[in-house]
C-alpha cells in the first residue's frame, strides 16, 4: 500500500532514526542509480527556494527526474479540482510533493492519488523541514534525546512540525510565544500524547529568556508567514519582543546551536548578525533538506 508523508506523525520513531542513518549515509556520495526512471511531481501554490531546489536536485542526483508546476499552471482548486489532478498525476508520474496553502488540499490529493504524496509545507506543517533538521541537529550533537529545543515566536507549520519531531525522539520541545499565536490545541494534544511515550517534556510560555536558558538550541521563524502577508503589520507588533538577537542566544548553553529553516527577515525575527554568528547552523540546515529528503524519496517511491 502506498504512504503518504502529510505530517511528522506519520513516522515512527524507528522510522525517523532510520531516515536520518539513511541520509548519513547517502550524504558523503549518493548511489547515482537509487531512482532510476522515476518521476516526482512538484506541485507548488507558494514560492520556494529551499524545497523546491533541494527535491530537483535529490531526485536527479538518484538518477530520477522532477517536474515542477508552478501555482499558475496547475490552478489545484481553480483550473481542476484538486482530485482530478491528484489521479491524472498518478498515470504519469511515482510521486508527489506538493506545497499548499491548506493542510485539507494534501489531504484531498492524498486521497485521490494511488502514489505516495509528500507535504512540501501546508499551513499546519512543515515534516521535511523538522525531519532534516533532526539530522542536523544529529550530526552536530551525536544524539537526539535528552538534549532541548527552545523555538522562539509563532506557533506555526514549522513549530508544529519540530514538536511532534521532537516529541517522537524524546527532545524537549520548550516554546515561547505572544498570546494568541501559540500550537493550537490539536497539535499541542498531539505532541502531548507523543512526548509521554518518549518521556520528552513540553513547556509553553510567553517568555522568551525562560525557554532559552540553558536550551542546547534555540530556533526561530518568520513571524508572517507565507499566506498571511495581509496579518504583517499586525504581527510584527505582536512579536516585537521575541527578536532573536546575540544577547538572547547567550543564556542558552555555551555550545547551543542557532537554527531558522529560512528564508529570514534579518532585523525582524532575528538580528541583523545573526546567520554569522558562530552558533549559527542555518547552512548546514539548508543542505541537510537534500539529504535528507533523498532518503525519503528512496523510501517512499515505489
Ligand atoms: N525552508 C524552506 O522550506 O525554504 P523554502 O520556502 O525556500 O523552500
Ligand atoms: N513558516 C514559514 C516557513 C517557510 C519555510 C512559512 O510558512 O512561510
Amino acid at each position: 500500500m502506498k504512504r503518504d508523508l502529510l505530517s511528522v506523525s506519520d513516522l515512527s520513531r524507528e522510522e525517523i532514526e532510520q531516515l536520518i542513518e539513511q541520509a548519513l549515509a547517502i550524504k558523503p556520495k549518493p548511489p547515482s542509480h537509487l531512482l532510476s526512471g522515476k518521476v516526482l511531481a512538484l506541485i507548488f501554490e507558494k514560492p520556494s527556494l529551499r524545497t523546491r531546489v533541494s527535491f530537483d536536485v535529490a531526485m536527479h542526483q538518484l538518477g530520477g527526474h522532477a517536474i515542477y508546476l508552478p501555482p499558475d499552471e496547475v490552478g489545484l482548486g481553480k483550473r481542476e479540482r484538486v482530485s482530478d489532478v491528484a489521479r491524472t498525476l498518478s498515470r504519469y508520474v511515482d510521486g508527489i510533493a506538493a506545497r499548499t496553502f491548506s493542510h485539507n488540499t494534501l489531504h484531498t490529493l492524498a486521497e485521490h492519488s494511488s502514489i505516495p504524496v509528500i507535504n512540501a509545507l501546508s499551513d499546519l506543517e512543515h515534516p521535511c523541514q523538522a525531519l532534516s533538521d533532526l539530522l542536523t541537529i544529529y550530526e552536530k550533537k551525536g544524539k537526539l534525546s535528552g538534549l532541548t529545543l527552545a523555538f522562539i515566536g509563532d506557533g506555526n507549520n514549522v513549530a508544529n512540525s519540530l514538536f511532534l519531531a521532537a516529541s517522537l525522539v524524546g527532545m524537549n520541545f520548550y516554546i515561547a510565544s505572544p498570546p494568541g499565536y501559540e500550537i493550537k490545541p490539536e497539535i499541542l494534544k498531539q505532541g502531548k500524547k507523543l512526548a509521554a511515550s518518549s518521556a520528552s517534556q513540553i513547556k509553553l510560555t510567553k517568555k522568551p529568556a525562560e525557554v532559552v536558558k540553558g536550551a542546547d538550541i534555540v530556533y526561530t521563524d518568520v513571524w508572517t508567514s507565507m499566506g498571511q502577508e495581509s496579518e504583517a503589520e499586525k504581527r510584527r507588533l505582536a512579536f516585537s519582543t521575541y527578536k532573536v538577537d546575540n544577547k538572547l542566544l547567550d543564556l542558552a548553553k555555551g555550545n547551543a546551536l542557532f537554527m531558522h529553516p529560512l528564508p529570514a527577515h534579518q532585523g525582524e525575527e532575528i538580528s541583523t548578525e545573526l546567520l554569522d554568528d558562530p552558533r549559527s547552523v542555518v547552512f548546514d540546515q539548508a543542505e541537510n533538506r537534500l539529504h535528507l529528503q533523498k532518503a525519503l524519496l528512496v523510501q517512499m517511491l515505489p
